[in-house]
């Protein structure tokens, strides 16, 4: 028999590219090629990158310095996929001369089609072609992948039709594009049917999904799902968050009462700017109004400081809109200009913020958020909370992991199997973790397959 091939896929970015580089290795596994974890054994390695901040690309960089050494020593094929060779295309082959392919994400089915051309015909290829069938933008996800996993990503749209002024997403990912809900309602059953117990429904927008049901039927019904406890869902624009929606949360339990709506700044000028189409008063409305209907909901954000323009007070009201808010968590980001985006030239005709007043913005509002964070978690001492246990602590293997509704991540002992339901008794907090001790189990495992 022959040898059998061994690729490596290194992932950056979002949970769109977690999944699709599980795709992947479906794709290859089909051509008999096996995982290795060590990227120096690979026969193949694949970087699937993110353009979001330029950071992500200069990752993508010092990552294809490291894996040039193996294709020098054992001929290794090296890819680029993802955002990155999404934007660039063929001049990604023109800035790396070692590199063999370039594929974009609707690209991933036709992996073995480039294989072959790079490996037969000797040439190097790109293919980042928008395909418009739907196999090929979304292949249905093998469920053997799920195996032993309690929770799972299941896509649900890709794209964006938004034109927010600092991001590269749209000429990365596409128009949107939603999935028909009866391919998602049966990739569910099959990931529950392997274990799964938890799905987080993906895409760059999810809710102005619309694949045969609006996005809130469409929650509802991966609710009803057997099998599945809990359901998640991100990312969303604040100006769909419906009145349906917040409807859904109300009525439906296994939608989890954790919400991210990231909100940018705190300022109605640069958000403005940011052409985010809602203003503070609005998403402080849509908020009010999803709290009430479900009680205790942690709200996360996505926070950009330091976008062209933004003033002293502009800041301020970023600062003061999360201390009102009171968010759970936050990921704040120094503004970065990217290509073919509006804000880059904003950047270039009223200057940047000046590097270092960035810098002391993000750093300044993190103290806030963090504080904030702790505040919440230390609130949990002393109550029981259910957690859908994921398996052994990250920290100390004799303790298990899971996470509450809310996303909080606990840290306990206890006996509870991956997949179980538990009640903990919460007896510590830091702001980005619980620990505790197992009380009782809610539901057990039983044997799926
Ligand atoms: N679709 C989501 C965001 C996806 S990108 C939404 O509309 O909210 C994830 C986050 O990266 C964004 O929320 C934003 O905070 C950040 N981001 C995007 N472009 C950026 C840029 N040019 N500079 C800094 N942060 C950026
Ligand atoms: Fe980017 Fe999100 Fe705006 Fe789309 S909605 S352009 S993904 S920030
Ligand atoms: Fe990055 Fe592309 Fe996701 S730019 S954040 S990997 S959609």
């Amino acid at each position: 028999m022959a040898l059998q091939k061994r690729y490596f896929v290194h992932t950056f970015g979002c949970q769109m590219n977690v999944s699709d580089s599980l795709r992947m290795g479906e794709v290859l596994g089909r051509l008999h090629y096996v995982p290795t974890t060590a990227f120096q054994d690979a026969d193949l390695i694949i970087v699937n990158t993110c353009a979001i901040r330029e950071k992500a690309e200069e990752k993508m960089l010092s990552a294809l310095g490291r894996y040039r050494t193996v294709k020098m020593s054992r001929r290794a094929l090296l890819g680029v996929a993802g955002c990155v060779a999404q934007q660039e295309k063929d001049r990604l082959l023109k800035r790396i001369p070692f590199l063999d392919f370039v594929f974009g994400p609707d690209a991933i089915a036709k992996l073995p089609e480039i294989l072959r051309r790079v490996e037969e015909d000797r040439v190097r290829v790109v293919d980042t072609a928008w395909m418009d069938s739907e196999e090929y933008v979304f292949p249905r996800a093998d469920a053997d992948t799920a195996r032993g996993k309690v929770t799972e990503f299941v896509t649900i749209m890709k794209g964006c039709d938004n034109v927010c002024s600092f991001c590269v997403v749209p000429h990365t990912r596409g128009r949107e594009v939603s999935r028909p809900f009866q391919d998602i309602l049966g990739e569910i059953d099959d990931l529950a049917r392997v274990g799964v117990r938890e799905v987080t429904l993906i895409g760059q927008n999810v809710n102005s999904y619309r694949g045969g049901l609006e996005f809130p039927q469409l929650l509802c019904r991966v609710a009803q799902s057997p099998g599945i406890d809990r359901v998640r869902f991100t990312t969303s624009h604040p100006h769909d968050l419906s009145d349906e929606l917040i409807e859904a949360f109300r009525t439906e339990p296994k939608i989890v009462p954790h919400f991210h709506l990231p909100v940018q700044s705190g300022s109605d000028r640069i958000l403005k700017s940011m052409r985010r189409d809602y203003t503070v008063a609005a998403y402080l409305e849509r908020l009010g109004r999803l709290r009430a209907a479900r009680p205790g909901i942690a709200v996360t954000t996505d926070i950009i400081v330091g976008f062209p323009g933004e003033t002293a007070e502009d800041f301020e009201a970023t600062l003061d809109l999360t201390k009102q808010v009171e968010f759970e968590n936050q990921f704040s980001f120094v503004f970065s200009p990217r290509p073919r985006t509006a804000a880059g030239i904003h950047e270039e005709q009223w200057g940047p913020v000046p590097h270092e007043v960035k810098i002391a913005r993000l750093e300044q509002l993190q103290a806030v958020q963090r504080g904030i964070s702790l505040e919440i978690m230390q609130h949990q001492v002393g109550e029981e909370v259910e957690v859908l246990v994921e398996g052994p602590s990250k920290f100390d293997p004799a303790k298990r992991f899971g996470r509450t509704p809310e996303n909080r991540t606990v840290n306990f002992e206890g006996d509870g199997r991956p997949g179980a339901l538990v009640r903990v008794r919460i007896e510590g907090a830091s702001a980005n973790a619980l620990r505790g001790t197992q009380r009782e189990t809610v539901r057990g495992v039983e044997c799926l397959d």
